[in-house]
């Protein structure tokens, strides 16, 4: 796995893996900034809670996240506007601002040194567009309607010519990374565990337990705050999986953008800066597709590198990384109790938005389990339904998904005999008598023969070239080269092969 900016300046977070059986009010599945927000909101509440965190804290999609904190939405609040109507983006607005101040505000109680700071969004024209001023005005109207403090410019504060930019001011920035294990750190006692390198094999709502190979979690609430929920859960088939690229990089000049900025143009791309060991990186990220459903991944990252290089006196290229992002069908996140079962409570759909609405969804979970009323909650109900808001994107994503299910069961791949070599960091789907094998080799020319049926419901995974991983096109599951679950729905890994295959 490629590591973040944020990875890269973190420090090590010691905290154990859970060592017997538990018992507590709340288990928490996921260590990132969703699960931290509830733990933080619960324990304080005298709840007993356990933190289960597969890896270490933060290093999934809050740990890969561009750091940026902001009201408005990736998919324009001009089309939420339309969608849901005024009342709803004012308090999408006032809730998604409401986050920000709470972050802000543990930032000051706990001190924790994340490089918190405000500092304006930007929507710009960039110079490879034709200037969209109706896209500009309508999002400027709605950013104004929704009670955000924006104004038109004529030009963004970039070191290359731009048209006109929208901006947003008293917007945010931080290092997610430090700011989660900041909270972890914080939080971490008697009344609230956090466990490390714990993660979870089965989760049995009903009885409220949570299954992992070190121990059980009994529980009276389970929250499953892995950016889509973990097994069976109607919202898994409702969100759609993407990735998206970023790359950190040193300049020659001390050109280095402030703030926040996002390309209004059809190639969407997003600008920020960060400062850590003396020096300073800009960094850039964008090449979005459906996971799984790529096979230029290399590519990508060296698309991204060349617009980079066109814009800006890039001197070295330090870091490539890439995050995944779950898409709701309404545009709106999924948030509160799980269609099916009231002892569990899902967050995910929070697409490209993810670090203010999974702050939102803490709060929003901690207090539906609290018993606490939240003005907002409603509005992100798991079981809200209203095709008329959410049927066309539905549609179109069932269909694709069914046929990625069909030409990953039925399409021709070649027998395991035919396949030829793999060359190191390749990977291939073969065929042994009727079972989809897949078949890759590392940097260190070892083979790895997994079974290529994504384990979450059985779609036919694919190769990332840019991750070493097998991607599923269905629903995001992501796995390492040995079958190891990386994120995604899937509990349990890719079946290994033997290989060489024996004679049939
Ligand atoms: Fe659902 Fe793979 S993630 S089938």
């Amino acid at each position: 796995m490629k590591r973040s900016i944020w990875q890269a300046a973190a420090r090590r977070l010691e905290l154990p893996a859970l060592q017997r059986d538990a018992d507590v009010d709340v288990a928490i599945i996921g260590g990132g900034i969703t699960g931290l927000t509830v733990a933080l909101k619960l324990s304080r509440a005298g709840r007993t809670v356990a933190v289960l965190e597969a890896g270490t804290i933060g290093d999934g999609t809050t740990g890969q996240s561009t750091g940026n904190l902001y009201a408005t939405i990736g998919s324009r609040l001009s089309a939420l506007r339309r969608k849901w109507g005024e009342e709803t983006t004012r308090e999408v607005v006032a809730a998604r601002a409401g986050a920000i101040d709470f972050i802000e505000s543990k930032v000051g109680e706990f001190g924790i040194d994340c490089e918190f700071a405000r500092c304006a969004w930007h929507l710009y024209t960039p110079p490879e567009a034709l200037a969209d001023d109706a896209l500009l005005e309508r999002e400027l109207d709605a950013a104004i309607d929704a009670g955000l403090s924006a104004r038109l410019a004529p030009s963004a504060p970039l070191p290359f010519a731009t048209g006109p930019t929208l901006v947003i001011v008293e917007q945010a920035q931080f290092d997610p990374l430090k700011y989660v294990r900041g909270l972890a750190s914080t939080i971490a006692s008697e009344r609230c565990a956090v466990y490390q390198n714990t993660p979870v094999t089965r989760i049995d709502g009903e009885a409220g337990v949570v299954h992992t190979d070190r121990g059980r979690v009994s529980a009276s609430h389970i929250v499953v705050a892995t950016h889509t929920p973990k097994g069976s859960d109607l919202a898994n088939l409702q969100v759609a999986p993407y990735r998206e690229y970023a790359l950190a990089m040193r300049l020659r000049s001390a050109d280095y953008p402030r703030g926040i900025f996002w390309s209004a143009g059809d190639r969407h791309h997003s600008i920020r800066s960060y400062r850590f060991d003396d020096s300073e990186y800009l960094i850039v990220v964008g090449e979005r597709h459906k996971t799984g459903q790529a096979d230029d991944t290399v590519d990508r990252h060296a698309r991204l590198e060349a617009w980079a290089r066109a814009f800006f006196d890039v001197a070295t290229v330090d870091l490539r990384w890439s995050a995944q992002g779950y898409y709701s069908p309404d545009e709106l996140p999924y948030i509160g109790k799980s269609v099916g079962s009231d002892k569990v409570h899902i967050a995910t759909g929070f697409a490209a938005d993810g670090l203010t609405w999974g702050t939102l969804a803490g709060l929003i979970i901690g207090d539906e389990i609290d018993g606490t009323e939240n003005r907002y909650a409603e509005r992100f109900r798991p079981s809200r339904l209203d095709p008329a808001k959410s049927a066309k994107k539905l549609l179109a994503e069932g269909v694709n998904v069914a046929r990625e299910y069909a030409v990953g069961r039925f399409g021709a791949v070649p027998a395991a005999g035919e396949a030829g070599e793999l060359a190191a960091g390749e990977g291939r789907i073969v065929k042994i008598d009727d079972e989809r094998v897949a078949l890759s080799r590392d940097g260190e020319d070892r083979l790895h023969a997994v079974s290529a049926a994504c384990t979450h419901m059985g779609c036919i995974v694919a190769w990332n070239a840019a991750e070493q991983t097998w991607d599923c096109p269905c629903h995001g599951s992501r796995f390492s080269a040995s079958g190891a679950v990386i994120e995604g729905p899937a509990l349990d890994a890719l079946k290994p092969v033997r290989w060489p295959p024996t004679a049939s």
